[in-house]
């Protein structure tokens, strides 16, 4: 069992347990976990009820389903659920991704050599180039390219007429895509953060899978500190298990789950050391703020880049910090998560100051920076 002296890394990757970003130690086990139908995917279920009648009506008419774009925060299932489109529709399952497309001709490529069904799978669509971004448009609408042979004058597009296949983009910034593409798809599923008990199926069904014993109070202490997203629970359950083989007998119970996740750094609501660092710093050497984010960043000896995308938007979601024009500031909520007497004026107190929590929580959301 090995701790960074960083604090808050889990591994030589140097990620943080509680990321909701896969690293390499995911990579390997994720797919032994993924479930494999929409009957075994937990949670989502108005996403799977949408997506459930949209395969059957495909499959009923014999064509090809409508293209379905997949947005949502890291770590919820796009991926998962792109591989089980592809298994319900009994099609197979083409697997590229944005920033893979820099040419036209790469999707090209890829296009030309689908089979009749196929489902393709772009993932992070949002970072597909401008000129893969135009063709897609084409081959959406009336599956054909142009492929455009020559330069200049006398260059000349030849159309290439392209099997029925059904697109399933995925996108963690569903604000970033360009309009027209966002309207070429047929179905939109918009995944949100899971409840406790969904993430807890998760971790009682993934145990199941790993063939350790858990008990069903220990299930529901790993989803509480899980922040609402299956990556996360998944790995917390991973941690919990290593301390329950060296530490104990194997089988997970509440004692366990709460000593390996005390020690792991991980609290009660999922904020880790880095998250709480953060927040301290706030309270303690800002008076609550409002501190510019390079500021608060220097004080706790991180990058701005990696306290703004890696610790803030959590902090935001769950309403400890606001980002507001002046800067940072910490709501009543914080103060009293860290033990901290609330002062009085501090924000999240007054009915007004809520209303501004929720219009920055839901900017957030409208970028998909959750
Ligand atoms: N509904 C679910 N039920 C059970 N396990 C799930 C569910 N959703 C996701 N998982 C598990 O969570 C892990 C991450 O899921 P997945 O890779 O599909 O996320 P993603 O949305 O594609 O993330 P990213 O945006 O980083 O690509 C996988 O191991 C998967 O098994
Ligand atoms: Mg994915």
């Amino acid at each position: 069992m090995t701790i960074e002296s960083s604090g808050w890394s889990d591994d030589s990757t140097g990620s943080r347990l509680v990321d909701a970003g896969a690293n390499e130690d995911d990579n390997t086990v994720e797919g032994a976990l993924r479930p494999k139908s929409l009957d075994t995917f937990i949670g989502q279920q108005r996403v799977k009820d949408q997506l459930g009648l949209v395969l059957q009506a495909a499959s009923a008419r014999g064509r090809s389903a409508d293209h379905v774009l997949l947005a949502g925060p890291p770590g919820l299932g796009k991926t998962t659920l792109s591989m089980i489109i592809a298994a319900e529709l009994g099609m197979p399952l083409r697997v590229t991704s944005g920033p893979a497309l820099q040419h036209a001709g790469d999707l090209a490529a890829v296009l030309s050599s689908l089979v009749p069904g196929e489902v393709l799978f772009l993932d992070e669509i949002h970072r597909m180039s401008r000129a893969a971004e135009e063709m897609l448009y084409l081959a959406m609408e009336d599956f054909r390219v142009d492929i455009i042979v020559g330069k200049g004058p006398g260059a000349t597009a030849i159309p290439l007429e392209l099997p029925p296949f059904t697109l399933v983009g995925a996108t963690t910034r569903a604000g970033l895509l360009p309009g027209p593409l966002r309207d070429r798809f047929g179905f939109t599923a918009q995944m949100d953060f899971y409840d406790v008990d969904d993430i807890g199926a998760i971790v009682r069904r993934s145990a199941a899978l790993l063939e350790v014993e858990i008990s069903a109070d220990a299930a529901g202490e790993i989803a509480r500190r899980s922040r609402g997203t299956p990556r996360v629970a998944n790995r917390l359950l991973r941690r919990v298990r290593d301390f329950a083989q060296v530490k104990g007998n194997g089988r997970i119970d509440m004692t366990m789950a709460q000593a390996a996740l005390t020690l792991y750094e991980v609290d009660e609501i999922g904020l880790d050391r880095l998250d709480r660092a953060v927040l301290e710093s706030l309270l303690t050497r800002f008076g609550g703020g409002p501190v510019g984010l390079s500021t608060l960043a220097v004080s706790v000896g991180e990058e701005s880049e990696t306290v703004e995308t890696v610790c803030e938007p959590f902090l935001v979601r769950r309403g400890f910090l606001a980002r507001t024009p002046r800067g940072r500031v910490a709501t009543a909520l914080a103060w009293s998560h860290l033990g901290m007497a609330v002062p009085i004026g501090a924000m999240g107190q007054l009915p007004m100051d809520l209303d501004l929590l929720d219009d920055v929580k839901s900017e957030q959301n409208a970028e998909g920076r959750t």
